[in-house]
């Protein structure tokens, strides 16, 4: 079993979706967790709630990942409140689905700060906090099959994804030694709320599932979630650098 009492947990957009899943699950293995939102508080605190009646501490920050100060506040909340921070899940993000012709610089700049320069300026306010941590500190970010895949509408967000990995496995270079693991979770599509603005969803959903090699079975929430535990823990401390896809094997076979 997957121990995670006394480490400390960070988890981005844990108000809703595969964010309040890794939380959740994170803290069902024993882990402290905090729960961060931008504009769901309600949401937010349910989720504290439940992280609570586990028996975990817990705390609900609000912060808005694409400004540097807001994550810079947050980890020294994190600090000061929890001591400490073992474990950092880089989950949140926007994008919108549109074509890329379509495209603004506001939208551009949005999505990229949100989703890539985030994870920067969260791993360098949280560094001298992930090296202090007793064993592998751990950095998780949430990819998807559109950083590789050309798929309709998701240009944008499939470019952030595509840099996000990219930025992940350049930490591992820089700041691996220093006694933190840092990987990536490129996971195919899951129901969440984000799941439903997607204009082309059921079709892709179909043409997903008919290619998945584990029969009927969906991709949830939970999966992801199982995911994010074992890399949240000292079973993968030798894997670093690297991006795990979770899809039932349907992007590796035409
Ligand atoms: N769903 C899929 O099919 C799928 C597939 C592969 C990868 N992913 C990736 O998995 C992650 C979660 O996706 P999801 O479908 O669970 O998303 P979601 O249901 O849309 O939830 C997004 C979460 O991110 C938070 N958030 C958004 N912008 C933020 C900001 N600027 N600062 C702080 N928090 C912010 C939201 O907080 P509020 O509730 O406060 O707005 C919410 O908790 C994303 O990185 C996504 O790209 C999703």
């Amino acid at each position: 079993m997957i121990d995670l009492t006394g480490r400390v947990a960070l988890v981005t957009g844990s108000s809703r979706g595969i964010g309040s899943a890794c939380a959740l699950r994170l803290a069902e293995a024993g882990a402290d967790t905090v729960v961060n939102y931008v504009t769901s508080r309600s949401a937010a605190e349910e989720v504290a709630d439940q992280i609570q009646s586990l028996g975990r501490r817990t705390a609900v920050v609000k912060a808005d990942v694409s400004e540097q100060e807001d994550v810079v506040s947050m980890i020294d909340f994190v600090r000061e409140s929890f001591g400490g921070l073992d474990i950092l899940v880089s989950n949140a993000a926007t994008g919108g689905f549109r074509p890329l012709l379509a495209t603004t610089a506001q939208h551009f700049e949005a999505a990229m700060n949100t989703n890539v320069r985030a994870l920067m300026f969260l791993v360098q306010a949280a560094m001298p906090l992930l090296k202090r941590s007793e064993g592998r500190a751990k950095v998780i970010g949430l990819s998807s099959l559109g950083s590789h895949l050309a798929l309709p509408m998701y240009g944008l967000i499939g470019s952030t994804k595509a840099a996000l990995e990219s930025i992940i496995r350049h930490f591992a270079l820089e700041i691996g030694d220093h006694g933190i693991n840092l990987n990536v979770i490129q996971a195919g599509l899951v129901e969440t709320d984000s799941f439903h603005q997607m204009p082309n969803r059921e079709q892709l959903l179909a043409h997903r599932r008919a290619k998945s090699m584990v029969g009927d079975r969906r991709l949830t929430v939970r999966d992801i979630a199982d995911a994010a535990l074992y890399l949240a823990s000292p079973l993968s401390d030798m894997v670093q650098g690297q991006t795990l896809v979770l899809d039932g094997g349907a992007s590796i076979h035409a």
